[in-house]
């Protein structure tokens, strides 16, 4: 366990914490603030306990350059508007230089200022020590509240820790403690659902969660590599050709370890990746030449259904069918609602499971959604993240 800003005295002290203010923009403008809004609770907390709160973000990947495109300046305008509440925030080049030393320096209890992108130096994302020496000397503690970025190593996530006291804020308490107790202590039965279109990118975590879960549902684009491994013909659809035989050890280390495996029984495909194309609902043994699938079929959704009706705890990782496509909606949407209906704990893993879940309307029926997309993947993969790995433990 983590020491957490609870087991600080944070009154009068400087507090740098670093959050994941990583926010999808459109014309300047931010389309969803949720990474924005985890945090508020860790900055008003250090606000109410008299804390002079100096926050850090990246903002896409500037690649080490002060490029105005990835400025934290709308970032800085939404935390005011959800604080009510003025804050500084300097649009330095160089991230720290003196205009922020003295601002930093002159804070007063209950202040907040918001430094520039951190990935404007070319040492953060190298987790250089200059830099890291840089954001310590201006403040007492560290706290680390940016999830969606514990898995990188960087100056402003791990490095800093390295010059002052370090602890969690609540969100990545949050995350690790919904995150964690589903994967050791889950309620059974435990049910995890993968999509997603390559094996390749979740060959980990479902090694991972093949030890750990009695259901193990796969969906989504990377199905149809695992049918190609029991022998099918898939047609035009989407196949990882490199990893059929890593579909085939899965699926026999499933078989080992007496872990329910269920693919799709049936799918919905189309002639073409469009979502005005001709559509037929095909089982899985039966796709045409010159058909791909895009979806799972009713049958997979009421196989899919029974299973998750009897869980008690579910994880949800990728979509089952491409959902951007209206057409190819209809299994993830089934599945989000069957979730969405269920009293089992549910964790939907950031990225597109999440943007799925927001999309239809679903989000606030889900016990947790995780703020990181790699984050989660590396979490569930078992992975140390080094973000939180240089936080203090509890005694
Ligand atoms: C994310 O969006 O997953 C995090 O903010 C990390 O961003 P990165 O992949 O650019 O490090």
């Amino acid at each position: 366990m983590k020491k957490t800003i609870r087991d600080m005295d944070v009154s009068g002290k400087k507090v740098i914490v670093r959050c994941d203010f990583n926010v999808p923009l459109k014309d300047g403008v931010i389309t969803d603030d949720i990474r924005i809004t985890s945090a508020l609770p860790t900055i008003r907390y250090l606000i109410e306990n008299g804390a002079k709160v100096i926050l850090m973000s990246h903002l896409g990947r500037p690649e080490g350059e002060a490029n105005m495109k990835y400025t934290l300046k709308p970032v800085a305008e939404r935390i005011c508007e959800l604080l009510n509440k003025e804050i500084i925030f300097i649009s330095a080049p160089e991230v720290v230089n003196d205009q922020v030393k003295k601002a930093a320096e002159a804070l007063q209890a209950g202040d907040v200022m918001l430094l520039e992108n951190v990935r404007f130096r070319k040492e953060e994302t190298k987790n250089g020590a200059e830099f890291s020496k840089e954001l310590a000397k201006l403040a007492d503690i560290f706290v680390n509240d940016a999830f969606g970025t514990a898995h990188r190593a960087h100056s402003s996530t791990a490095g800093v820790a390295d010059y002052l006291p370090a602890v969690s804020g609540f969100l990545i308490e949050k995350e690790v403690q919904f995150l964690g107790n589903a994967v050791e202590s889950p309620e059974r039965p435990f049910v995890a659902i993968m999509g997603g279109a390559k094996v390749g990118d979740k060959i980990l975590v479902i090694e991972n969660l093949l030890k750990k879960v009695d259901t193990l549902i796969i969906g989504g684009g990377m199905a149809y590599t695992f049918f190609k491994a029991q022998g099918y013909e898939i047609g035009t659809s989407i196949l990882d050709a490199g990893n059929i035989g890593l579909a085939a050890e899965l699926l026999k280390k499933a078989e080992e370890a007496g872990v329910q495996l269920l693919l799709p029984i049936d799918v919905k495909a189309a002639k073409a990746f469009d979502n005005e194309a001709e559509t037929a609902i095909f089982d899985k043994d039966k796709i045409p030449a010159d058909w791909m699938g895009l979806d799972i079929g009713p049958k997979s959704m009421e196989l899919f259904a029974n299973a998750i009706k009897e869980a008690k705890t579910v994880i949800w990782n990728g979509p089952v069918g491409v959902f951007e496509m209206s057409n190819f909606a209809a299994g993830t949407i089934a599945v989000a609602k069957i979730l969405a209906e269920s009293d089992a704990v549910t964790i939907i893993g950031g990225g597109d499971s999440a943007a799925a879940v927001e999309q239809f309307g679903l989000a606030d029926k889900m016990t947790h959604i995780s703020t990181g997309g790699g984050a989660s993947l590396e979490f569930l993969e078992g992975k140390v993240l080094p973000g939180i790995a240089c936080l203090q433990d509890k005694n």
